[in-house]
């Protein structure tokens, strides 16, 4: 930790563990340290970073006020996957707001991510540690075979256990925004500010009218290499069937992802669980590890179940219809 919070300080880049994906932190407040950021994951320029704090106290420095709404979820939901969106004071450089006057912060639970913060003594700039495109990283090993040889440091804290992105809320307006979906369902945050609009664009593909206004969210291509297609339907039988049709009729190395409640019944040489049916949260940690398992197996095109948009739902869903680039076949 002490090393890594020395590369950091020297204005270099260290990967690092959270609960939800691993990060690739630098100086959230070093412009130059950042653009090494950009350059290693082939980030476009115009997409801001997350700054990560250890303790509540720091928000104060980066940003210019805090609402009431913003105390609230602060108050029930960090340390944790939760992110908000802020005015942001005039330290924090425009080179990582994507040249936005709001920045988004966030205070991760994960302990190793708390002490490197905390030996950094440093607000610090994380996006996903992956190359910019891909799945992003679950697992150290992910993060190295993205970013070996462009970055200073991989601190490897085993498997991030949310597996999904944080959840990412703007309370800027008069009324708040979930900008991406996560752990911290929509459900979790009424309950404790009311009403919340959700971007449109959390479900449906952006577009020249349709612009999501967390810049990141515009790129669908957030998949592996395979193409990914979707198969969705209230009759999970007829799910079933229809995946086995398809998977049956195609000349290319297919895979399929299912469940546990049906990863059985398939006949095909590459099926994947991505676990059980009633446990979204462990759906949701096991995405994007199978994701990038099919790129490794050479799949050339995965069929793919879908799960109901309620809960964690909502954010397994958003993640699966960008890597589907929003294919998908619908069953009447
Ligand atoms: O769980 C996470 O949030 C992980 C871990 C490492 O903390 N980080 C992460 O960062 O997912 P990244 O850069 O991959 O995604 C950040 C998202 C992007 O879609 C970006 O456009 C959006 O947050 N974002 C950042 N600053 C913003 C701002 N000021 N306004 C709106 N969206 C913002
Ligand atoms: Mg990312």
């Amino acid at each position: 930790i002490q090393q890594a919070a020395e590369i950091l300080k020297q204005g270099g880049l260290v990967a690092f563990p959270t609960e939800t994906v691993y990060g690739l932190g630098a100086n959230g407040l070093d412009a130059v340290a950042c653009k090494k950021i950009y350059e290693a994951k082939g980030r476009p320029s115009d997409n801001p970073l997350i700054l990560h704090i250890a303790e509540k106290k720091a928000l104060y420095d980066i940003v210019k006020s805090v609402s009431k709404k913003a105390e609230k979820l602060i108050d029930a939901f960090w340390p944790g996957p939760l992110t908000i969106v802020f005015e942001k004071a005039d330290c924090v450089p425009l080179e990582i707001t994507g040249g936005f006057s709001t920045v988004a912060v966030r205070f991760p639970s994960h302990t190793v991510a708390q002490a490197l913060i905390q030996a950094a003594h440093l607000p610090i700039a994380a996006p996903s540690a992956n190359s910019s495109g891909k799945p992003s990283p679950t697992k150290a090993s992910h993060v190295i075979f993205d970013l070996d040889g462009k970055i200073d440091m991989i601190i490897d804290g085993g498997d991030a256990e949310v597996g999904l992105e944080s959840t990412i809320i703007d309370v800027s307006g008069e009324i708040p925004m979930l900008l991406r979906p996560g752990a911290v369902t929509k459900e979790m945050i009424e309950s404790v500010i009311g009403k919340i609009e959700i971007d449109p664009t959390v479900l449906t593909k952006p577009s020249q009218t349709l612009i999501p206004k967390a810049p990141g969210m515009k790129y669908t291509h957030y998949s592996p290499k395979a193409d990914v297609i979707l198969v969705q339907g209230n009759d999970l039988q007829k799910v079933q069937q229809k995946i086995q049709e398809l998977v049956n009729d195609s000349t290319q190395k297919v895979g399929i992802l299912a469940t546990d409640q049906t990863k059985d019944s398939y006949n095909c040489e590459i099926v994947l669980s991505l676990g059980d049916r009633q446990n979204l949260e462990q759906i949701g940690a096991n995405l994007f590890k199978h994701l990038r398992k099919f790129d490794f197996l050479g799949v050339e095109v995965v069929y793919s179940e879908t799960v109901p948009q309620k809960g964690e739902g909502l954010a397994i869903m958003n993640r699966l219809q960008k890597a589907a680039g929003y294919k998908m076949i619908t069953l009447s």
